[in-house]
C-alpha cells in the first residue's frame, strides 16, 4: 500500500477518499498525527502530514523514527516523500519539481537509526543509492502521465533548521554538489531503508536557496506561499497518477 508523507504546503491530500483516520502507537513514541486512510484513484493509500495537520512540528522536532514505523506497522509498503525546498541549481528557480536521486547530510542531533540500544548485532544498511531507484521511476512515469515537468535527479542537501541557510552555507552546499535544499530528508530516507521500505521523493522548489537569484539579499516569503500552493496543486497530479502494481 502506498504511504504519503506530506510536508509542507501539503498538509492534507485533496484527492484522497478518506476512509478512517487512526492514532498509531509505536516503541519510539507519538507520529506527527493519526494516520489517515484512504484510496488514492481507487487504489489504497495512507497519508500522514509531517509536521501534523496545523503544521506546528517544526523540522528538527518530527518524530521521524515514530512515523516511518507507524506506516510500516500500518501497512505500507513504500513511501512517497513531499518536501518543500530551496533551489540551489540556477535552473531549479520557484516552481521547478525535482525527483532527487542522492542525498548528503548535514543534520545533527535527530535520532537517526532504530539499530541502537540493546543487544541486537550491530547493523549497517546500504544506503549507495538513498531513493529507492524502481520507486523513482514510478515517479517519473507518473509526472509523464500528468503531464507535469521534473527534473530527474538532484542532490538533495538536508539542513538542520529551522533557520534558512546563509548565502555562504549555500555557496559551500553548491560546491559539495546540492541542487536543493530541505530540512526533512534526512533522518527519513535511511529509516525507512531501515525497514526495508522502498522511499522516494517529490521536492517543490519554494525559492532560490539564500543569495541565489530573487533571494540574493534575503529569502521573500510572501511569494513562497503562493508558489508552494500553486506547485502543490501540480504535486497532487502526479500522486494521482502514481501506478503501484504490486509495490
Ligand atoms: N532552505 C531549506 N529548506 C527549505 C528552503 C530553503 O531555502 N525552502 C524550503 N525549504
Amino acid at each position: 500500500m502506498l504511504a504519503i508523507i506530506g510536508g509542507s504546503g501539503l498538509t492534507q491530500l485533496t484527492n484522497l477518499t478518506v476512509e478512517r483516520r487512526e492514532v498509531i502507537r509505536t516503541p519510539y513514541g507519538e507520529p506527527s498525527g493519526p494516520l489517515t486512510f484512504g484510496r488514492l484513484c481507487g487504489q489504497p493509500a495512507i497519508f500522514i502530514a509531517r509536521h501534523g495537520y496545523g503544521h506546528t512540528i517544526p523540522p528538527h522536532e518530527v518524530n521521524y523514527c515514530a512515523n516511518i514505523w507507524a506506516l510500516k506497522q500500518a501497512g505500507a509498503s513504500c513511501i512517497v516523500s513531499i518536501a518543500a525546498v530551496g533551489g540551489i541549481r540556477a535552473d531549479l528557480g520557484p516552481g521547478a519539481i525535482v525527483i532527487p536521486h542522492q542525498i548528503i547530510d548535514y543534520t545533527w542531533g535527530r535520532k537517526s537509526t532504530y539499530h541502537e540500544g540493546g543487544d541486537a548485532p550491530v547493523v549497517h544498511v546500504d544506503f549507495t543509492q538513498p531513493y529507492d531507484p524502481e520507486l523513482r521511476q514510478v515517479l517519473l512515469a507518473a509526472a509523464n502521465d500528468a503531464g507535469q515537468a521534473v527534473s530527474d535527479g538532484g542532490v538533495y542537501a538536508a539542513m538542520q533548521g529551522p533557520r534558512l541557510e546563509t548565502a555562504a552555507e549555500i555557496d559551500r552546499l553548491e560546491r559539495d554538489g546540492a541542487d536543493i535544499v530541505g530540512m526533512t530528508g534526512m533522518p527519513e530516507a535511511a529509516l525507512a531503508r531501515e525497514l526495508d521500505l522502498p522511499y522516494a521523493a517529490i521536492t517543490v522548489v519554494a525559492n532560490h536557496a539564500a543569495g541565489r537569484g530573487d533571494s540574493k539579499l534575503g529569502i521573500q516569503f510572501a511569494s513562497l506561499e503562493d508558489i508552494l500552493r500553486e506547485t502543490m496543486e501540480r504535486v497532487r497530479h502526479i500522486i494521482e497518477m502514481i501506478c503501484l502494481e504490486d509495490k
